[in-house]
């Protein structure tokens, strides 16, 4: 186990290709953060404002459950 970790969340993939290569150049761990309730396209649509993604982000207390309640990290 390395003393650094590199924490991510990923809804598309872009950031996770990045999390994985930062990881590997600094000898890191690498751990993938996860929403219990995974966010589909229609989720994810920025342009509407009832999408989750959009009430979440408007919301300030909002904090969607994690799928990893024990995370070793
Ligand atoms: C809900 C949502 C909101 C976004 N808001 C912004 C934004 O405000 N500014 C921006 O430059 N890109 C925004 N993007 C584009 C993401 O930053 C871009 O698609 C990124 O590559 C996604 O990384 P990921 O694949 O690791 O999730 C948004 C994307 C989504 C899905």
């Amino acid at each position: 186990m390395s003393k650094t970790l590199v924490a991510f969340f990923s809804a598309s993939g872009v950031t996770k290709k990045v999390a994985e290569k930062l990881a590997a150049a600094t000898g890191s761990d690498l751990y993938e953060i996860q929403p219990a309730v995974p966010y589909t396209r229609a989720d994810l649509n920025w342009q509407d404002k009832q999408s989750r993604s959009s009430v979440e982000m408007n919301d300030p207390s909002s904090r969607p459950e994690l799928a990893d309640h024990a995370a070793n990290i």
